[in-house]
């Protein structure tokens, strides 16, 4: 089993490089099962898995230039969508304290971080998960050219997911693979509280190309930060049953992942919302997230499935907006009940069609330039 001094690099050369550049698409991620309540440092407090997004997703570029002398802590400028952002700065600069004894070489860089997201930034969406694993991802691709070209494949994902985690939690499970698990569980080959891992088992067929369209019922900034929110479960009353009940969850749900068991899921994961919200308005200070049209849709999906027969399912975050997820068969008689009934409930009627993706990929010059975040500047400047 690997520990957190097994993603302590043994040894790099800094003469290999001297400038570059390397870049990360890194996808959004929805959890099924919910990560919420984590003890230090950044480890959950129950196993998670979620289905890694598509559409949704950031690309960044971390362009480098060896100094002279290795700064005291990493010497970074973050442009998000062509615009230098200081509002981005403590957050990414938490990151790399954090990362610094697993990624020692990056202080002998000034780094130039690229980044754009492929989603609105106002949609009430979070961009911490795809925009933490494609730095994290970013900063893996500079250690191999430190010399670890040989790397295994498998180390690159884990200690990238691992880097990532320590960004943000829900980062980790946004790196590889379409079903993705963080946290030990007995039952999960492979999976650890350190990085998340692709679920270990073949999914059934009606899993593929799984719809999740993204239904924008509050676009504003999130009421409860997720580090607030973790918080909200130490002493909770019912933390203990929480944490049980998402294992079991997990194990359950594994098991409908393997079988095909669309009723099965749509139980557990509509629980695992509802439970997290539960969380939120029994805590203290509570918190009522949902609003009236989360509500509303909610209702409409349940009676719509009830009506149909259709495997039309819900999931939250921790917001207001509405993941709307169904099987790709039935897109033809899902797609309109969510444009003529859902859609009113959403801000400006502004909703995101995606689906169930891959994990992220490198790009290449062509692809940087066509994402926009490739002009070759330089970081020293
Ligand atoms: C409700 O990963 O955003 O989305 O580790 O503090 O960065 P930090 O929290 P974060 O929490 C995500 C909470 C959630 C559920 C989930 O994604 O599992």
């Amino acid at each position: 089993m690997l520990t957190a001094s097994d993603f302590v690099p043994a040894k790099y050369d800094l003469q290999t490089v001297d400038t570059g550049c390397v870049a990360w698409k890194c996808p959004s991620n929805i959890a099924l099962v919910k990560y919420w309540g984590k003890r230090d440092p950044q480890l959950p407090e129950n196993p998670s898995l979620s289905f890694t997004l598509d559409a949704c997703a950031t690309a960044t570029k971390l362009s480098f230039s060896k100094r002279a002398c290795p700064s005291e802590s990493v010497s970074f400028k973050i442009f998000f969508e062509g615009l230098e952002q200081a509002s981005f700065r403590p957050k990414i600069a938490h990151f790399f304290k954090r990362i610094s004894a697993y990624a020692p070489y990056l202080n002998h860089f000034d780094l130039r971080i690229d980044s754009r997201n492929s989603f609105p930034h106002s949609s009430g969406i979070a961009s911490s998960a795809s925009g933490l694993g494609a730095l994290a991802l970013c900063v893996m691709s500079l250690e191999r050219l430190l010399g670890e070209e040989l790397m295994a494949e498998d180390y690159f994902y884990q200690k990238a997911s691992f880097l990532a985690r320590l960004g943000s939690g829900s980062a980790c499970r946004s790196i590889r693979g379409s079903v993705v698990v963080w946290g030990a569980d007995p039952q999960i080959a492979g999976s650890s509280d350190l990085f998340g891992s692709p679920f270990p088992h073949r999914l059934h067929d009606c899993f593929k190309h799984f719809h999740d369209t993204i239904l924008l019922v509050d676009k504003g900034q999130k009421q409860v930060s997720s580090t607030v929110g973790h918080q909200l479960m130490h002493g909770h009353p019912f933390a203990s049953a929480r944490f049980s009940q998402a294992r079991a969850h997990l194990t359950a749900l594994s098991q409908a992942l393997k079988t095909g068991d669309l009723k099965a899921f749509i139980q557990l994961v509509e629980s695992e919302a509802l439970s997290l919200h539960a969380m939120m308005m029994t805590s203290d200070p509570s918190f009522i997230l949902m609003k009236a049209n989360t509500l509303q849709i909610i209702h409409k999906i349940r009676a719509f499935r009830e009506a149909t027969g259709t495997h039309v399912c819900f999931t939250l975050d921790a917001g207001a907006n509405v993941h709307v997820l169904f099987p790709a068969a039935e897109k033809e008689i899902v797609t309109p009940f969510i444009t003529n009934e859902l859609i009113a409930h959403c801000q400006q009627n502004h909703y995101i069609c995606d689906r169930l993706g891959m994990g992220a990929v490198p790009l290449s010059d062509t692809q940087m330039l066509a994402a926009g975040i490739g002009q070759g500047e330089d970081p020293a400047d």
